[in-house]
């Protein structure tokens, strides 16, 4: 069938996706469908019509061409957890870390929801393609969405468009997304500029139908559903069916003054430093260093024909933390945000541009606040919102990793896992090999912050900083892990770190940044064997020097402060992770339990305050 969009026509041979799209018009009730093909005449046209409906505020072009900042409802900010479901047939297969309902009655529940719920509004049909169009590592969604702001977010974040439809071809397999704002409009009535349900929220998968089904919010990974629905929980299950990986990591290329490039991914929990790390910039003593980035939150990892892991970014955009970015903690995400760019939940200075908390260190005077008020700086309310994003295309981060768009994806030579931890866990150890770093990986915890629902501070256990995106059993991926590592001759080598230790005061005691390059040197060094490591109770550790320190004053006391293991603070983290399995007990990998008693017995034959020094 020939599909018309606004500005092009291209042929749909797909019958099943042409009824799954009629059944859905025929549900929801919309004024219009309409097919995007991802053209930037689209994007163009429907940001102008975000901007009439006063959804989107057009920032100054002299400041920040092309560029758009809007504000949520209040009610919508982050994503809700509480409201995110695994709908597998079986209620074990989702696990106990997962919310469960009964597909049938949760399809009979959704149903009656999505009848008319886009009436008075447009439907929009989003083909689009995670990762390179035509990679055999890339994957592909249709996204059915109410929202606009969606489509051009969308726009930002995958691949949209006519070339995705001829890959797909007249069967190809795709992820079904089906979102709406969950906010008819009566005839005649006058919408909101962000509409939503303030009541009712629902983020369900479906994975053995590879479909997602979204309601009630249009924030984020609530509502672009190719990123955290469908490129982590779907794909999870569909890594595991198929001997892959689907993984919340950064991506980034570690080139030595030699030119050697060692590729590494990252899995830190949302809002604890992804972006920062994926495009560090080096101090400026570390001549001949350099860093690339190949993604910022996502990574899809299968096994090479050479025995190797090769990784790809599925996303094309970066939907960042806005707050606390700068010049100086991240220089190229300030230049990855300098036009083209989409500002949700920020603060509006009077010249139309965009400040947050940390952009600079005065505030600029007359701001509007995310809640779109003038902001009132001795209130104690933030200016924006500590979830506030940016939404910006790959392709404007100066540090672009040359092979980013690689459809064969790149060698990955180590992984590293880090919570935001102000006790316990030093600033670096290397696990003793591929089991234990599976047990490093999956004891993970962290400090909540607002990128997601729960007390902010608090220490939970998120494994593989998956918890919220693993579409299936945590102790089936354990497992899956495990097997994983058997299957591969040289696995690559598994780190832990932590940038977050504070002292009495409250201070982060390690300056993090680009100083984490003396400890990335360290990580890439360790691998290629120039460089050494001590053996603690918990893994090995590079002592102080071992570490490049050029250009840095921390201290060797500075350094054995955040590095110290002590024995009663691991004793009580041990207590958490027993109680981590005994929540996930009926799957839990049975060397985790003998790999718990291993830690426990080289604490205890350790001093109370393990030190590198005492260590030697
Ligand atoms: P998601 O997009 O939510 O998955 O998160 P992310 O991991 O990409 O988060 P991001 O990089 O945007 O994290 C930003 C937060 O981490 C900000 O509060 C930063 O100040 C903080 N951060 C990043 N790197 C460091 C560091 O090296 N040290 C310290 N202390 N904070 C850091
Ligand atoms: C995260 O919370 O880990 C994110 C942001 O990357 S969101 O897409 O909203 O999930
Ligand atoms: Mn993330």
């Amino acid at each position: 069938m020939d599909v018309k969009t606004a500005h092009s026509t291209y042929k749909i041979n797909h019958a099943e996706m042409l009824s799954w799209v009629q059944q859905t018009a025929d549900l929801c009730k919309p004024d219009a469908i309409r097919w995007c093909d991802g053209s930037q005449k689209e994007y163009d046209e429907l940001c102008e019509l975000l901007v009439s409906k006063g959804t989107f505020i057009r920032l100054n072009p002299q400041k920040r061409p092309n560029s758009f900042a809007c504000f949520s409802d209040p009610s919508d900010v982050a994503r809700v957890e509480d409201r995110t479901y695994i709908c597998s047939r079986a209620k074990e297969d989702a696990g106990p870390t997962n919310n469960w309902v009964e597909p049938r009655e949760m399809k009979a529940r959704l149903k009656k929801l999505f009848d008319g719920c886009m009436k008075g509004r447009t439907m929009y049909v989003i083909p689009f393609s995670m990762g390179p169009v035509g990679s055999e590592l890339s994957h592909i969604g249709v996204e059915i969405t109410d929202s606009e702001y969606v489509v051009v977010n969308m726009h930002i974040m995958t691949r949209v468009g006519v070339k995705v439809m001829d890959t797909l071809g007249a069967d190809g397999e795709y992820v079904k997304c089906l979102h709406s704002v969950g906010a008819p409009l009566a005839a005649g009535q006058k919408d909101v500029k962000w509409p939503t349900n303030a009541t009712t929220k629902y983020i369900v998968h479906y994975p053995e139908d590879r479909a997602i089904v979204s309601y009630g919010s249009g924030y984020g990974g609530n509502a672009l559903l190719g990123k955290k629905c469908f490129a982590l929980r779907i794909a999870s299950t569909m890594a595991r069916e198929e001997g892959w990986l689907a993984e919340h990591m950064l991506i980034m290329g570690v080139k030595n003054p030699e030119g050697e490039k060692t590729y590494v991914a990252a899995a830190f929990p949302s809002a604890c430093g992804k972006t920062n790390f994926a495009m560090l910039i080096p101090p400026k003593q570390f001549d001949g260093w350099k860093i690339t980035t190949v993604g910022d939150d996502i990574a899809w990892i299968k096994p090479g024909k050479d025995g190797k892991l090769y990784a790809i970014n599925p996303e094309a955009g970066y939907f960042g933390v806005a707050p606390g970015t700068n010049v100086k903690t991240n220089p190229m995400a300030m230049e990855s945000i300098a036009k083209n760019t989409i500002f949700t939940n920020v603060g509006v200075t009077d010249d139309g541009d965009v400040w947050w908390e940390g952009m600079t260190k005065e505030p600029p005077k007359n701001l509007t606040d995310w809640r779109g008020e003038k902001w009132d700086p001795t209130a104690g309310k933030p200016c924006a919102h500590p979830n506030a994003r940016f939404t910006a295309p790959a392709t404007q981060n100066p540090s672009l990793d040359e092979d980013w768009e690689n459809p064969n994806g790149v060698p990955i030579g180590a992984l590293i896992f880090g919570g935001r931890r102000s006790t316990t866990i030093p600033l670096i150890y290397q696990a003793h090999n591929w089991n234990s770093g599976v047990y490093l990986a999956a004891t993970m915890g962290s400090e909540m912050t607002a990128a997601a629902f729960g007390e902010v501070g608090k220490v939970r256990r998120d494994p593989f900083a998956m918890l919220p995106f693993c579409g299936y059993h945590m102790g089936d991926y354990f497992n899956h892990w495990l097997q994983f590592g058997r299957n591969i001759p040289n696995p690559p080598r598994i780190f832990g770190v932590n940038w977050f230790r504070k002292d009495e005061k409250g201070n982060f005691i390690w300056p993090g940044f680009g100083d984490n390059m003396r400890v990335l040197k360290w990580v890439v060094e360790k691998i290629q064997g120039k460089t050494n490591a001590v053996e603690s109770p918990i893994g090995w550790m590079p002592h102080y020097d071992d570490l490049d320190w050029t250009g840095s004053d921390f201290t060797r006391q500075q350094f054995e402060s955040i590095m110290i293991i002590d024995r009663e603070a691991w004793k009580k983290e041990l207590l958490d992770h027993a109680e981590l399995f005994e929540r996930m007990y009926d799957r839990l990998p049975k060397e985790f339990i003998f790999l718990r008693e291993l830690l426990l017995s080289s604490l205890w034959r350790s001093p109370e305050k393990w030190s590198l020094e005492a260590g030697e």
